[in-house]
């Protein structure tokens, strides 16, 4: 094994300005931690687009190397739990906020961050599910917990083409949920149609005519992405006893809501913070991802090398993700 290794690292300039090199690294940049793992694959979401921009509300110091998902082969394991050769996954926890990320051939991550590779994904498909996918199934886990089934009625997802909001469709129809999808990317109808969609609406229609404290209730459900105003628009349109799992605040982090719909509608409102899920839930979420999500359509995803991802983030900060992107790194 060399000393170094390709990465993709992110340095902060004189003028506090933020720029991305791809360059090799000594092992030296990697935390003290129990397992060295070699990177087959990362992923990107919405987070590695604000660690690569300089976001210090992720990644306090720089140079860094993001990718809050990776997958690939134990080398070494100080705690003897994984065998060398062994494929694992790790997605959240502090991988690419603080700890060097997928965004590096490797990473050393504690032993208690890391789920093994479930046995019908190949490393590639745990990466085109990453932490986009795991969101969405947790968000499905909490709706199903609130009781809410397929015949409860429709299940609105936000943000419906980006990362989470693409796996949040595709696991819901295969589920059997009958999905709409809410989109500022209307041209991408027949893409969310091939993800399960059965209804298409542009996110200026999510709204209603005249803002209330209850609107007439429409929906069962919802996986919201966006927050801010679209989770407002949401809360009050919810039928009697819906949920909506919110994860994301693309657009605001602060909610302006009434009592209402809570207190006379029974509606829920589920967190989901898929960074620290405890290990068991964590196993449970990737077994339903085992058993269902295997096959995301190629429609829906790329895969990118390390000279493409500046491009990559580019897009996902301007709000034009499209499905899922999968870093792929030479091995
Ligand atoms: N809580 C958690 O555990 C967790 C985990 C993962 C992600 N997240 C959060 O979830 C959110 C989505 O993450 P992601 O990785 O899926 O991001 P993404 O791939 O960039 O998708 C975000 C989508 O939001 C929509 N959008 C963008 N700008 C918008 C605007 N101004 N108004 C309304 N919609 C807009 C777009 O979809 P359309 O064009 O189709 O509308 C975009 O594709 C982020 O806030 C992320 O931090 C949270």
């Amino acid at each position: 094994m060399n000393n170094t290794f390709k990465a993709y690292q992110v340095k902060e300039n004189n003028d506090g300005s933020f720029s991305s090199e791809i360059k090799q690294v000594p092992f030296s940049v990697l935390p003290n931690n129990e397992v060295l793992i070699k990177v087959h694959y990362s992923s990107l979401n919405y987070k590695d687009g604000l660690s690569a921009s300089g976001n210090k509300g992720v990644t306090k110091s720089y140079p860094f190397i993001p990718g809050i998902d990776a997958a690939g082969e134990v080398v070494e394991d100080k705690t003897g739990s994984f065998k060398e050769g062994e494929k694992v996954i790790i997605t959240g926890y502090d991988l690419g906020m603080n700890t060097s990320g997928g965004f590096g051939e490797y990473i050393k991550v504690p032993a208690d961050w890391i789920v093994p590779l479930p046995e019908n994904l190949s490393l590639l498909q745990s990466m085109i599910i990453g932490t986009a996918g795991y969101t969405a199934a947790y968000g499905v886990t909490r709706l199903k917990r609130e009781l809410i089934k397929p015949e409860s009625g429709s299940v609105v997802v936000t943000g419906a083409t980006g990362g989470v909001g693409s796996m949040a469709v595709y696991l819901l129809a295969k589920l059997g949920y009958s999905v709409i999808a809410v989109t500022g990317k209307m041209d991408q109808k027949a893409l969310l149609e091939l993800l399960g969609a059965e209804k298409v609406i542009h996110r200026d229609d999510l709204y209603p005519e005249k803002k209330a404290l209850l609107n007439s209730g429409i929906y069962s459900a919802a996986i919201d992405t966006v927050g801010g105003k679209m989770l407002e628009a949401l809360i009050p349109q919810m039928e009697q006893d819906g949920a909506i799992a919110c994860c994301g605040n693309i657009l605001d982090h602060e909610l302006n809501t009434n009592i209402y719909p809570f207190i006379l509608r029974g509606v829920s409102l589920l967190g989901i913070d898929s960074g620290i899920t405890k290990m068991p839930f964590r196993l449970k979420i990737w077994e339903m991802l085992n058993e269902t999500a295997g096959d995301f359509p190629k429609e829906a995803y790329s895969v990118v090398s390390l000279d493409e991802l500046d491009d990559e983030i580019e897009k996902i900060l301007a709000g034009k993700q499209v499905g899922r992107t999968v870093l792929r790194h030479e091995v």
